[in-house]
């Protein structure tokens, strides 16, 4: 079997395909099934294997940007993944996304994204998780009524019919552009015309006294629980004006969940007591951002800021990209791979543990307690800042621990 770029052909093949693989857990997902393979675009980089008339897999791969350290990169999110049942566990996943790393190798894309669903079998493909992630689940007593909106006023509609809404939140995601202390995106638009044509969320949207849209909820209401998707706010007035929003719901609803929501979210100003008897409340990690790093090289001068004083030799094993397994030296002025070197190497790690150390969702001292990051001849990891060796220490000046998180 060949693997070949989908067209209009094809399309019935792809629907029948992605509806068998993805059956819908809710009417939200259904919906957005629906939706998605409607819109012609979903065609536009999607790829596939036929056994005769038979579509056996396919995978697309999707033009995006992400900002990561307050640099723009061009991505690739990889989106419907599936392999037909018959055709299954014969590597057919596996080679198409090798294949897709191999072409975007020399491109503009220097991360491939992705929503895992095991996030072992793209580990085993170099991706890692690179972005944080919390998911609250708790019952609506826990809101506490403390609220301080001052002038704010909230509206609400459906994502569906109301467009005036939709163009308030585009101005609000496009403050967090410019602002975001966290991990802003652009999506393809066959996901945002696809968000836009959905029939049951609701946007609430909150304005100042201007006016002006300061930020937005997305959700919807099912079975006695409100379901948020996003929460974003410009400042602490809106964040008041969105929980004002939310508690309008106390006679309606017996629980609430957010989705996901950033590690530091501030849960001390929704939630009064963590306790209440016989009433639940969970806040877990959630992370749901997997990346690949596609030309190790191009990433690594583009996000590093700061330059050891002393040359470091990190040694990267990736054992699908030949062009990031080997050396790569840190030098005062900036970060190559060397060809031919027999010196002493500082450190060690994998592509995929790379990924997080990048991004800035672990520290390099967290990656080197857990033993992703490790020092030749020092084998005894002693569980101590103190005792950490100094390339470690080096290494958490080059790539400081940020917050991370994305919101699509
Ligand atoms: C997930 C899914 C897309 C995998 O597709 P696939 O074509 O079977 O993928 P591959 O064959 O490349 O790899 C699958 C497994 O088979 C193994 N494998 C690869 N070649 C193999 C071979 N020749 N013989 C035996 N096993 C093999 C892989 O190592 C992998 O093992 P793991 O699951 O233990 O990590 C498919 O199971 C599917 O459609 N699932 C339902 C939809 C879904 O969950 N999609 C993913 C959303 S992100």
């Amino acid at each position: 079997m060949e693997l070949i770029k989908l067209d209009k052909s094809h399309l019935k093949s792809l629907k029948k395909l992605l509806k068998f693989s993805f059956p819908p857990e809710n009417e939200q997902d259904e919906e957005w099934g629906n939706l998605i393979i409607k819109n012609e675009k979903i065609l536009d980089d999607a790829f596939g294997w036929f056994d005769g008339d038979t579509l056996a897999a396919t995978y697309g791969s999707y033009s995006s940007q992400i900002m990561l350290r307050g640099e723009i990169f061009d991505v690739k999110n990889i989106e419907n993944v599936a392999t037909l049942p018959t055709y299954r566990k014969k590597g057919l996943i596996r080679k198409g996304l090798i294949k897709e790393l191999e072409s975007s190798c020399d491109s503009k894309f220097h991360f491939h994204c992705l929503g895992p669903f095991k996030h072992q079998f793209y580990r085993n493909l170099g991706f890692e998780n690179a972005l944080d992630s919390k998911k609250l689940d708790s019952d609506f007593d826990f809101l506490s009524k403390k609220t301080d909106a001052s002038g704010y006023k909230t509206k609400m509609g459906k994502v569906k019919e109301d467009s005036k809404l939709r163009d308030d939140i585009t101005q609000v995601k496009r403050w967090f552009w410019e602002h975001s202390r966290y991990n802003p995106s652009k999506v393809h638009e066959v996901f945002t015309e696809t968000f836009n044509q959905m029939s049951k969320k609701y946007i609430a949207v909150t304005y100042n006294e201007n006016f002006e849209p300061k930020g937005y909820i997305i959700y919807h209401e099912k079975d006695e629980t409100l379901k948020i998707e996003i929460m974003q706010y410009i400042d602490l007035q809106a964040f008041y004006a969105l929980k004002q929003f939310l508690l309008s719901y106390q006679d309606q609803v017996k629980k609430i969940i957010f989705f996901s929501i950033p590690l530091d979210f501030p849960i001390d100003l929704l939630i009064d007591n963590y306790w209440l008897r016989g009433k639940k409340f969970s806040f877990q990690d959630n992370p749901w951002h997997m990346f690949r790093i596609v030309n190790l090289e191009k990433v690594l001068n583009k996000i590093c800021k700061e330059f050891p004083d002393q040359d470091i030799y990190l040694k990267v094993s990736d054992e699908i990209l030949n062009k990031n397994n080997g050396i790569f030296l840190f030098s005062k002025s900036k970060i190559e791979r060397v060809e031919s070197y027999s010196g002493k190497i500082d450190a060690k790690i994998s592509i995929s543990d790379l990924v997080p150390l990048i991004s800035g969702r672990k520290s390099s001292f967290e990656l080197y307690l857990n033993g992703k990051l490790t020092v030749p001849k020092k084998n005894v990891i002693y569980n101590s800042k103190n005792l950490v060796p100094q390339v470690i220490a080096d290494f958490d000046e080059i790539f400081p621990k940020v917050n991370t998180f994305s919101f699509w």
